[in-house]
């Protein structure tokens, strides 16, 4: 196991009716601005639930935060914030309205153009604290130090992280996702099976502790995506994803392992190039990144195949293959394309991808540094 420092400082309120306790979270005589997202959280519910909990707190609110949140539209809440002097936030919405706080936080007090946080350019110094009240299990955001930013001016999606991003707390209500339509419900579980092959499916370092997490991460999301999915109101089975999507990303089953990325990297271009859902993307892209690398992932593939699929032990090599096919098919099985073609998005787009890639000095990549140029394009020939 590599050396670690884990410190995570965010604050669960996970349940029914947590949201009662938020004003008690929130230094008093706080302006607090309410981030929210394009109108879901008024026909569910979740908003008047917020606003009826922060009685008595001075509340100002900025709408319009969309999926894949855009550095333009941020920008608005942050002009916003600073002309009302706003000294708290309270993101209420799915991953994009948390990320896009996160940035309005940082970018309120920041000095020179936001972007350049971005960019990794600039460091924030200072930030305006937030809380979240969550609407959608998925990217672990509420409870993590990272956000995905994008710039429809130069079609970039891209991740910042910084300690002032850990949310002082976070209420998790599983009630508070049943109105989400099926598909958003299969792309959470999608997003969060990816995070965790992300820090899971790289080389063994005899990290016990963290494989055994992110094994009973995956098998609790194969037993209990389907039934969440089958019944979109049943609690149990809901509040199960949704503590699985936070436990996903929130740094525990990522401490002294190597990590990968390269599928939500990939993913996060096709996003920005053909504007797909981020599940989506990973979806597709995932199992062919593990065809491609299953020689330097092989030891974990196999321990994932055995441990994950309870694929008996034969020829390795058909333990592999099996392992990376049922992967496709449970994401196929909740509604997602594992192919761009299907998703209207059939372009070759390798090259422009790599050569962004190649701007940025990433290449090689993964965790093994041997994802090449050359590795990157026929993972998204497969992927066509
Ligand atoms: O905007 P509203 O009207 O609220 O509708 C949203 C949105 O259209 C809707 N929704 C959310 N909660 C709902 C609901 N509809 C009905 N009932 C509810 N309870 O769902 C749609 C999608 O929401 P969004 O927030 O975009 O989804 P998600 O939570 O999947 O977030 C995706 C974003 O997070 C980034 C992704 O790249 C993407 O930009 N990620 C952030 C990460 C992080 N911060 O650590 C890691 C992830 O890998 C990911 O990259
Ligand atoms: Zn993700």
């Amino acid at each position: 196991m590599d050396n670690f420092i884990f410190q995570n400082p965010v604050k669960i309120l996970f349940g029914r009716g947590q949201t009662s306790l938020i004003s008690n979270e929130i230094p008093k005589n706080s302006k607090v601005l309410l981030t929210c997202g394009g109108g879901s959280i008024r026909k569910n519910g979740v908003y008047d639930e917020v606003v009826s909990a922060m009685k008595g707190i001075d509340l100002i609110e900025f709408w319009g935060i969309e999926p894949n949140p855009v550095y333009e539209t941020l920008m608005k809440a942050v002009e916003m914030a600073r002309a009302e002097n706003v000294d708290y936030l309270l993101a209420v919405g799915g991953g994009s309205v948390v990320d896009g706080t996160k940035f309005i936080s940082v970018a309120i007090p920041y000095k020179g153009d936001p972007w350049e946080i971005i960019q990794k350019k600039g460091e924030p110094a200072v930030a305006i604290p937030f809380g979240c009240v969550l609407t959608l299990p998925a990217t672990g955001s509420e409870m993590n130090r990272g956000a995905v930013i994008s710039r429809r001016e130069t079609k970039e999606k891209l991740a910042f992280h910084n300690d002032f991003a850990f949310p002082k707390f976070s209420v998790l209500d599983p009630i508070h996702t049943f109105s989400l339509p099926p598909k958003q419900v299969a792309n959470g579980i999608v997003d969060t099976f990816v995070h965790v092959t992300e820090q899971y499916l790289t080389f063994p370092v005899d990290a016990a502790i963290q494989d055994r997490f992110s094994e009973s991460i995956l098998c609790a999301l194969i037993e209990e995506g389907p039934k969440t999915l089958a019944n979109l109101t049943d609690y149990n089975s809901r509040a199960n994803l949704v503590w699985s999507a936070t436990m996903g990303l929130n740094g525990l089953i990522g401490c002294g392992v190597p990590q990968d990325w390269v599928t939500h990297q990939i993913g996060h271009e096709l996003t920005a190039y053909f504007g797909l859902d981020h599940a989506q993307t990973l979806a597709v892209i995932l199992p062919n990144l593990l065809w491609v690398q299953r020689d330097s992932k092989r030891g974990k593939l196999i321990q994932y195949a055995r441990r994950v699929w309870n694929i008996p032990q034969e020829n390795e090599d058909k333990m592999i293959e099996t392992a990376i096919a049922n992967t496709k098919s449970f994401f196929e099985s909740l509604g997602l394309a594992t192919h761009l073609s299907k998703l209207g998005a059939g372009e070759d787009i390798s090259e422009i991808i790599v050569n962004r890639f190649q701007a940025r000095k990433l290449l090689p990549m993964g965790e093994s540094k041997n994802l090449t140029a050359e590795r990157i394009r026929e993972i998204l020939k497969l992927s066509i």
